[in-house]
């Protein structure tokens, strides 16, 4: 039988195995990556998050996109171009980007999740920032008008325009994917043309993601 022989369920074995060495290398540098972030070494949870560095295996469980620091000081100039020194990032998962948002320019962050008992269990990654935890199905959380609103890779575009709604402070920030082959709810350009909102920026984190600034709008003529 060959290295691709067929295993007793008819899968295949040749696959099954780069299957495992591809979870144990993702678990290795998900490892390698907490003990980074616990140390404060940003330059090398950076290095981690180059795709063609040791995280080339890299688990989104951490973080579902792979910033470098051009993207964290857009983020961080958005803020501060809407006079703000804080920022909110709403389903927030570990909260490594907004844990390394703060590391690399000072920016205040706190993020919100749902389901405390998962983040809570034994089978969740740690978490790197503080996080307010709302149960499925309770009342949305008002994020406060003294922090951006900010979401990555969010999964409810409901729950978003709920944020949204609450929300009155002066800018938003989105994070997605424009490649189709990962669906993010909302989409970086979802309020483009949704009032009061003024698209001000873009920066492309990848091929497949973009960053999207917005400022309210009265906000954004201040300084015109
Ligand atoms: C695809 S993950 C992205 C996590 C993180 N932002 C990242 O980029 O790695 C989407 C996250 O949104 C959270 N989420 C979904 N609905 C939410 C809600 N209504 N309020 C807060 N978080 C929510 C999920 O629990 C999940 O952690």
């Amino acid at each position: 039988m060959g290295e691709d022989g067929e295993n007793e369920d008819g899968g295949v074995y040749g696959e099954e195995n780069s299957q495992q060495q591809k979870q144990l290398r993702e678990s290795q540098t998900k490892s390698k990556v907490i003990s980074l972030v616990m140390e404060g070494n940003v330059s090398e949870v950076l290095s981690a998050l180059r795709r063609d560095g040791y995280g080339a295996e890299w688990d989104p469980l951490l973080l579902w996109v792979r910033p470098q620091l051009c993207c964290l000081q857009t983020i961080a100039d958005h803020v501060r171009q809407a006079r703000l020194t804080a920022l909110a990032s709403v389903g927030c998962g570990t909260g490594l980007l907004e844990w390394l948002i703060h590391a690399v320019a000072g920016v205040s962050v706190r993020g919100y999740e749902v389901n405390p008992e998962w983040w809570g269990s034994r089978y969740s990654p740690p978490t790197f920032i503080p996080i307010t935890f709302t149960k499925m199905g309770a009342d949305t959380p008002t994020v406060p008008p003294t922090h951006a609103l900010m979401c990555c890779y969010f999964n409810d575009g409901a729950a978003f325009r709920e944020y949204v709604s609450r929300y009155e402070g002066p800018a938003l920030l989105i994070i997605g994917s424009t490649d189709g082959h990962h669906r993010t709810d909302p989409h970086p350009l979802s309020y483009k043309y949704v009032s009061p909102w003024i698209l001000t920026h873009t920066h492309r984190i990848s091929d497949s993601d973009l960053l999207a600034c917005y400022l309210r709008q009265d906000h954004s003529q201040q300084d015109t």
